[in-house]
């Protein structure tokens, strides 16, 4: 039976194609709508920003006009140079365009100031082999960071973009574009040859595909609960890796949280960049924004599951393993506090200890790339910036005691 019914003032009937316009009703049926059903619907960019003014402008005070408008405004790129391709032909072609790899830049620089500075002189001399931890400030030079990735990126205040990476005859990519704050989590995670490494949010794959630039992983877990997506995750793979390199890939979907169950103790890197509310995402596009109303529950227990991913993370690694968490968020709710949250809940309920590692070093190294926020409590923050429009990106890293 067709089913009858009005909306926007004029009726409608459901018929097998859809939904058939009757036009006005008759006058007996007419009504005045009420002024909230037919209220233009705020566009979720929109909610996005007026919550970020009200949350942001109180965590960043002076600092978030500043952020603010670098969020509005064109994000930069970063050329991640495929190892699995003519790596030395496609880092030229990039420095023709006068991009920089600022990973090798900044240990050049660092070597710089180690040379210049009697005092990280005698920092680097102290700390072998060099692990990072809170009790002492790492040097530089000692700055454990996953070797062999190369990122190009134009420097500060140039605001050229790259094209996109061309195949080569066997139809490999030379470079994948990505935001180059994404690539420090994965330096943070520092990779060591013969690893076994876990990337528990691993979809679209840009953050694998840096993993698997150390050479350095003897296996990898490429996981993400979306199908969908961890079909881009296998196209990725695909264009940039050879198959011998990806049989080494075991791509999942299943949900992060519950993987501590399934392999616990395990694994000596794990990376978890957990879902979070895409801070540059939610300010410039409608689709698939997390602000929309429909996902107000979504958006609000967004910290549950970012912490039970986190949780997961720390259980699945081994003890003296290393977790890296990060977000592209700016949220304190997000980020610190989900940390906290996580490291308080393994010790009590799991009787698992964890160590946040210091981390600003990275701070220092990556200055001239980057604007790192100086308050964080936890982990590190490299702020939007219009001379350096990276991120936001928050990374952490955590060392399971044992
Ligand atoms: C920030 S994205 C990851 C980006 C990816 N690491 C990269 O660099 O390309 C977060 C991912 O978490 C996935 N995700 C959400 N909930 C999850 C869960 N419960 N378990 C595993 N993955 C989940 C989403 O599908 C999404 O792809």
């Amino acid at each position: 039976m067709a089913a009858l019914g009005a909306r926007g003032g004029l009726w409608w009937r459901l018929a097998p194609g859809g939904l058939v316009g009757l036009g006005l009703p008759p006058r007996r049926y007419r009504y005045k709508e009420k002024w909230a059903e037919t209220a233009s619907k705020i566009p979720a960019t929109r909610l996005a920003l007026q919550n970020f003014d009200m949350n942001y402008s109180v965590q960043f005070g002076s600092l978030w006009s500043s952020i603010r408008i670098s969020l509005l405004s064109e994000q930069k790129y970063g050329a991640l140079v495929n190892n699995f391709s003519d790596a030395d032909r496609i880092s030229q072609d990039l420095e023709l365009l006068n991009a920089v790899d600022f990973v090798y830049e900044s240990q050049k620089a660092a070597q710089q100031v180690q040379c210049d500075s009697p005092v990280e002189q005698e920092r680097s001399e102290e700390t072998a082999p060099p692990e990072i931890h809170s009790e002492q400030t790492p040097s530089l030079l000692s700055t454990a960071i996953s070797p062999n990735i190369k990122c190009y990126t134009f420097s500060k205040g140039d605001i050229s973009r790259f094209p996109p990476a061309r195949p080569d005859v066997l139809g490999t990519l030379g470079y994948y574009l990505l935001d180059a704050a994404s690539l420090l989590p994965v330096l943070a995670l520092n990779v060591q040859p013969g690893d076994l490494v876990l990337d528990l949010c691993a979809a679209p794959g840009g953050k694998t595909l840096a993993l698997l630039q150390t050479g350095c992983c003897r296996q990898l877990a490429a996981n993400d609960i979306s199908a969908s997506r961890s079909k881009r995750l296998r196209s990725v793979l695909r264009s940039y890796v050879p198959t011998e390199i990806s049989a080494n890939v075991r791509i999942t979907s299943c949900d992060g949280r519950n993987w501590g169950e399934v392999e616990r103790d395990t694994y000596n890197r794990v990376l978890v960049d957990v879902p979070c509310t895409t801070d540059r995402h939610s300010v410039m596009e409608e689709d698939n924004n997390i602000f929309s109303r429909m996902r107000l529950k979504e958006r609000q227990m967004l910290p549950m599951l970012q912490m039970q991913l986190l949780l997961a993370g720390l259980l699945a690694a081994r003890p003296g393993g290393e977790v890296v968490y990060s977000t592209c968020s700016l949220s304190q709710l997000q980020n610190e506090y989900v940390v906290e949250r996580a490291v308080e809940l393994a010790e009590t309920q799991y009787n698992i200890s964890v160590r946040v590692e210091d981390l600003s070093c990275f701070r220092r190294l990556f200055q001239d790339t980057f604007a790192f926020f100086e308050d964080c409590r936890l982990g590190e923050l490299v702020l939007p910036h219009l001379t350096a429009n990276f991120g936001p990106m928050y990374f952490c890293k955590l060392r399971r005691e044992h």
